[in-house]
């Protein structure tokens, strides 16, 4: 469910139409709803309400600082990635005693910067990271709260670059690791144990996988703890779906009631880490039609947002549904793939779709694309990343400016020899 929709034949996002924002700001722009985030927000949240659960957002997903300050407000934490994310999210208003850090490759750097900002836990991913957070934590004189992210070993049944939780991926400790790993980490003397972690895949359409998950989990901690290791909080990681196209993924309160009952008897604090979820259709890239062409074989719209700007179609072959921004009733539709500028065949936001004849100068929604959209965007072929812009009610902000040709350059010098 999401609040763009058409308003006498114009596409609106809530109150404000996309055709006045394209000529206040340009395009291509990326579009988040507000009614739609906080609308996706609660329904998580109240979902888990019956459990003692806390909403640590995956800021990676999109990592607007409105959106961030946003979902603080409503009460959520982070799960974070890098010291990036944790200087964004502190910077954002999240409390960062609602902060979770998981991630394979954090440095000293950032683990001091965690320490010193009193983080909720940090998601240990190998023993070499436990033995350094220790060095660290012990340096500052401080105990480092922390979890394993355990490595169940279940198929999340998603695509393969976004599978985490399968023995050949890099991510946490497999069970029996996890297992005897506790016991050393038990004794290692700037270190806290919390809880346990795990986070099987992103864009799950079906609660088996999560259910599977969480039974191995919780059996390693029942076995914990008959060897002694207290445990509060389990963290059960993100990864629920959205519709793109066709598929139709659980709702909250169902991801929520597959889990509730195992949780209840393991009588833990619960953390998720929902990122796609809350954000991916609340919002969409908005673009304005450079040119068609029409080849021997193939019709093709050319747009001004590319790969660079969304990368998600090229990257992993998804889908993104493409919405004229004024509707055309009664013309017939065309067969054509949506390109962008960008000197690559693999840029492309939709392929061999139905559309209307869309001419020079025409706006488009490609839609589902708040989450792993903006973030995931680059300056290939020295392109400024693209304005976002937040709606709500009848009124919109420009929450990121477009980049400048001297933002692309910034940074950049010539070696005294040339
Ligand atoms: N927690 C951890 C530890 C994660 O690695 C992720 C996502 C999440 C939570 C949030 O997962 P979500 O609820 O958004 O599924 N770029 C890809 C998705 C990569 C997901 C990476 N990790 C895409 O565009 O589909």
């Amino acid at each position: 469910m999401h609040h763009f929709a058409y308003i006498d034949g114009e596409l609106h996002a809530d109150e404000v139409s996309l055709r006045q924002i394209a000529r206040q700001v340009g395009t291509p722009a990326y579009v988040y709803s507000q009614a739609t985030l906080t609308r996706h927000f609660r329904a998580f949240s109240q979902a888990f309400a019956g459990l003692d659960a806390l909403v640590c957002y995956a800021v990676k997903a999109n990592t607007s600082r409105a959106i961030m300050a946003l979902f603080a407000s409503l009460g959520g934490g982070a799960d974070i990635v890098s010291g990036g994310e944790l200087w964004r999210a502190i910077a954002a208003g999240v409390d960062p005693g609602r902060i979770v850090y998981s991630g394979v490759g954090k440095t000293e750097a950032e683990m001091e910067a965690a320490l010193k900002a009193g983080i909720l836990m940090f998601n240990l991913e190998s023993i070499e990271e436990m033995q350094v957070l220790d060095q660290v934590a012990g340096n500052l004189g401080l105990k480092a709260p922390v979890s394993f992210r355990v490595n169940p070993d279940v198929d999340a049944q998603t695509h393969p670059k976004i599978t985490t939780g399968l023995a050949k991926n890099k991510f946490g400790l497999d069970v029996e690791l996890a297992f005897a790993q506790y016991q050393v980490l038990a004794g290692m003397p700037n270190l806290e144990i919390k809880g346990v972690s795990c986070h099987i895949g992103s864009q799950l359409t079906d609660v088996r996988p999560f259910a599977d998950a969480l039974e191995r989990v919780s059996v390693l901690v029942e076995r914990l703890r008959a060897a002694g290791i207290k445990l509060e909080i389990l963290d059960l990681g993100g990864g629920l779906g959205i519709t793109y196209a066709q598929e139709n993924p659980p709702a909250p309160d169902q991801y929520a009631a597959a889990l509730a009952e195992r949780v209840r008897r393991l009588d833990m604090r619960l953390v998720l880490e929902p990122g796609r979820v809350l954000v991916g259709n609340a919002g969409l890239l908005l673009c304005q039609v450079h040119y068609t062409k029409q080849t021997p074989v193939k019709r093709f719209v050319i747009v001004d947002g590319a790969m660079n700007d969304l990368i998600r179609p090229s990257f992993y072959d998804s889908y993104h549904a493409i919405w004229p921004v004024r509707q055309q009733p009664g013309v017939e539709p065309v067969v054509a793939d949506v390109v962008g500028p960008i000197c690559e065949t693999g840029d492309y936001l939709a392929r061999d779709r139905e559309l209307p004849p869309f001419r020079r100068g025409d706006l488009l929604a490609v839609m589902s694309a708040g989450a792993y959209g903006f973030a995931m965007s680059s300056n290939y072929n020295s392109r400024p990343r693209a304005a976002e812009v937040l709606v709500n009610g009848d009124r919109f902000c420009v929450i990121r400016a477009r980049e400048t040709i001297e933002d692309l350059v910034r940074g950049e010098r010539l070696p005294e020899w040339m």
